[in-house]
């Protein structure tokens, strides 16, 4: 699952930014632009498994977006509910891995079983995996996985000394997934807004000033040759 042809990602993450000025922009409601942006998930997932990328990471909603008004929370769990409901029965169907990393028991509980209850049933699929962050922050992943190792060094599983890249990555909730390759934002904001902070150490930055609702194929085409071009070095000459 690591070697990729014509230095494609294996695995890219999307930190999903601007559903909101869209929609300003446009005269309309922000929950419209949260509307379009779930169908904008839709073309680049197709895209993406179509372009051989095995891992796509999608941050839709952050650990500090519950502090949005009730109402915008309140749309986005909807779209989120009914993504579950259509969407994924879709990526079910074309034998997609789908996971869920975040806090999900913050979701109503009929949520969160469905969730592990999806991550259930796809768990075999291997070509194509993706994983919606929900209600994810990187260092609440951080803290749990100190708290992890921790407990483990209480019950004498190994010695301080024992702590290394491993033991950390393992204690993640990412610690399945191969490291991503390639961060994409959309909107023009240039920051990492506590994404997947240990596992994008290496990553290559691709900002882009296109909203997420106006975010297509070929923009992802972009980022993808972006990418490839790229000389990744991971610290060597
Ligand atoms: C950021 O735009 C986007 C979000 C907080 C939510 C992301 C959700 C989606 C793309 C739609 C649903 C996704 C799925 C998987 C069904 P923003 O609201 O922060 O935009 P702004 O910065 O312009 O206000």
């Amino acid at each position: 699952m690591t070697e990729q042809p014509q230095n494609l990602p294996v695995h890219i993450g999307f930190i999903m930014d601007g559903n909101g000025r869209w929609a300003t922009e446009q005269g309309l409601p922000r929950s419209a632009g949260h509307k379009k942006g779930a169908e904008v998930v839709r073309t680049v997932l197709e895209h993406a498994k179509k372009r051989g990328i095995k891992v796509v990471t999608l941050f839709a909603f952050s650990a500090e977006n519950w502090k949005r008004p009730k109402s915008e929370v309140d749309t986005l769990i909807k779209l989120f509910r009914q993504y579950m409901d259509e969407d994924i029965r879709e990526l079910q169907k074309q034998k997609v891995r789908v996971t869920f990393i975040g806090d999900r028991e913050k979701f109503p509980a009929d949520m969160s079983a469905r969730m592990t209850e999806i991550e259930r049933e796809t768990a075999a699929y291997t070509d194509f995996h993706v994983v919606l962050a929900l209600s994810y922050g990187a260092r609440d992943d951080l803290i749990a996985a100190i708290k992890k190792i921790a407990s483990d060094i209480l019950d004498r599983k190994y010695l301080i000394s024992g702590i290394d890249e491993t033991k950390v990555r393992d204690a993640l909730s990412t610690h399945d997934l191969p490291y991503p390759d390639l961060i994409i934002r959309t909107s023009g904001e240039q920051r990492i807004s506590n994404f997947l902070l240990w596992e994008m150490a290496y990553a290559e930055l691709y900002f882009t000033p296109i909203y997420w609702p106006d975010f297509n194929e070929h923009d992802l085409d972009d980022a993808i040759d972006a990418y490839s071009r790229r000389n990744r070095r991971f610290g060597k000459l």
